[in-house]
């Protein structure tokens, strides 16, 4: 790298006159009141996702503000630029449709403004996913800050937390266990602060999973959105920024296939969300690793789920940070662990974990001999429904539905769904198998979490809690129950779910890691000649971007042209 590749010489625009350029550059921003004195230092770039439709980020102001110390502290210049923000609640048809958008806007504005490293400052589900994608892709030196998890509330003397709590009483509600009064009280209740899902959803466990990367600071994962930690964790996030603007510290140095495996390792051991398993796979996808959904399975098999977060155990996420947080894990999973993967502080991962000291008494990350659940959470199953894969989280899963075979009550697709799920004359049963087709990546489009099919009312007014359900689709990592889902190859692309039809026998085995559709070859055949499947299109924008450059589930759901 010369003088002309840093700090604001970086890329400059293009007038054909190189010192003219640079020259019009600095006019523009003196016009903020900048001396050359700030101007000659190295430029860290904070990506400020801040926005009123995100309240995931709603404490973003107070961290950048802490990062921009932790960058001056250092001798730094902090900029911040906004990029997009998504949020899970307010993103039509469904985040993830959104999350490459969010990549490419990531990528190429780190790419185009002048910047010597980068402060990714995101939370809520899809925007640590788009930001890690974005900046391995653009690979200037980048340190992955998340907004932390928001504060657990109370109702009636029970603690709640968004959103696996959520779903439980919304389930309560359908089945006509709690009224409308009631359910009103908890919505005032389960989000008591700004700052991501309090569970181990999605987000918490990309934060999990980008410490584990070593591209987040160690024991950053788990600091609640409103705490003082948090902050604190934001000016030191900005004091390593200056760092590896310094010593030029890449992120490909630091994503590679070690630092996935561990990824992996800590996404079994915390029962993290289903998600986990497409995100790191896109990330690694612009690093040109791929993920293997074989080697991610043999890794469940001996790597136990040992943090009690729901909805797989009991406690929130701030009890994970009372316990000590992440390194609380690592350091029970240090056998396991490619310790001398490299982390954006410039140690090693097993240096760091060392440097966390030796642990205290505590009931949130059990040891090895006292697992929450033996296995990974998730598990991958193969068959002839599922040539490409699906996966199932074993960990929040009925044991007794593990090994079940059921007729396939099948629904075409959401609409589908919604029309018919609660009707009286719905011909369904508690042994049923619910299946829904058209919700894959180009299915529905973007593959919502639309996975958690609900008990049908007339079965959940009986008292039934949990049934196998299939999809091509996703679900929240806070939701629980027995639901095979990334069905691969999805049904809107002529995957073997399209022709699966109402009645049809399917078995899943998750110790056997099977799911059969036990229909004969000849019978699924005719099918394919008497109904072929048109794949959606789309005449122009965004959309028609999309469904033509759209990956499967066991691609990471990436744009075919993003992957390296
Ligand atoms: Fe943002 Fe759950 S909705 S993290």
């Amino acid at each position: 790298m010369t003088e002309k590749d840093k700090g604001l010489e970086k890329g400059l625009t293009s007038y054909g006159d190189r010192g003219f350029s640079l020259f019009l550059r600095k006019a523009f921003i003196k016009g903020a009141g900048y001396t050359d004195d700030a101007l000659a230092r190295p430029v860290v770039g904070v990506v400020n996702t801040a926005s009123a439709f995100n309240p995931c980020h709603g404490n973003a102001p107070q961290l950048v503000e802490a990062v921009k110390r932790g960058v001056m502290l250092s001798g730094g210049l902090p900029i911040d630029f906004p990029t997009i923000s998504i949020h899970e609640s307010f993103a039509h048809p469904t985040s993830m449709y959104l999350r490459n958008l969010m990549s490419m806007d990531t990528e190429e504005m780190i790419r185009a403004q002048p910047m010597d490293a980068v402060v990714l400052i995101g939370g809520c589900d899809k925007t640590v996913p788009a930001q890690l994608m974005g900046a391995a892709s653009a690979n200037v030196p980048c340190v992955q800050l998340v907004t932390g998890s928001m504060l657990t509330g109370s109702h009636e003397g029970v603690r709640v937390g968004a959103c696996t709590d959520c779903r439980r009483y919304w389930g309560s509600y359908r089945a006509d266990e709690i009224d409308a009064d009631e359910i009103q009280r908890v919505n005032d209740q389960l989000v008591a602060s700004v700052g991501t899902c309090s569970v181990m959803g999605t987000a918490s466990t990309m934060a999990c999973i980008a410490e584990a990367l070593g591209i987040a600071l160690p024991g950053s994962a788990s600091a609640p959105a409103v705490t003082a930690d948090r902050i604190r964790i934001a000016e030191r996030t900005g004091v390593t920024a200056v760092a590896i603007a310094k010593s030029k510290l890449t992120p490909d140095r630091i994503l590679t296939a070690k630092a996935f495996e561990n990824a992996l390792r800590v996404l079994l051991a915390i029962g993290g969300s289903t998600n986990g398993v497409i995100h790191t796979t896109a990330i690694a996808g612009r690093l040109g690793i791929a993920i293997d959904l074989a080697r991610l399975d043999a890794m469940g098999r001996e790597t136990p789920v040992l943090v009690d977060l729901k909805p797989s155990g009991k406690h929130y996420m701030e009890d994970l940070h009372r316990a000590g947080g992440l390194p609380a894990l690592l350091r029970e999973l240090k056998p396991l662990l490619h310790l001398d993967a490299l982390t954006v502080t410039g140690r090693t991962l097993g240096e760091e974990i060392d440097a966390c000291g030796a642990g205290f008494a505590q009931d949130v990350v059990r040891p090895f001999s006292k697992p929450i659940y033996p296995q990974g959470g998730i598990a991958v199953l193969r068959g002839n429904l599922a040539p490409g894969g699906a996966i199932i989280k074993q960990s929040a899963a009925d044991p007794g539905l593990m090994r079940h075979e059921g007729r396939a009550v099948v629904f075409e697709n959401a609409e589908d769904l919604a029309r018919r799920i609660d009707a009286d004359d719905l011909d369904v049963k508690a042994d049923d198998i619910l299946v829904l087709k058209n919700i894959g990546p180009k299915g529905a489009p973007g593959m919502p979490e639309a996975g958690y099919l609900p008990i049908p009312k007339k079965l959940a007014r009986s008292g039934v809690k949990d049934m196998v359900r299939i999809s091509d689709g996703r679900m929240s990592g806070t939701a629980a129950g027995t639901i095979v889902l990334h069905v691969t190859p999805e049904s809107a692309v002529g995957g073997p779910l399209a022709w699966v039809q109402t009645g049809d026998r399917i078995r899943l085995d998750v110790d056997k890691r099977e799911l059969s559709l036990l229909v004969a070859d000849a019978d699924l055949a005719k099918r394919k000649q008497s109904r072929p499947v048109r794949e959606p299109s789309a005449e122009r924008g965004y959309l028609k971007l999309f469904l033509d450059s759209v990956t499967q589930a066991d691609k990471g759901v990436d744009f075919d042209f993003l992957r390296k």
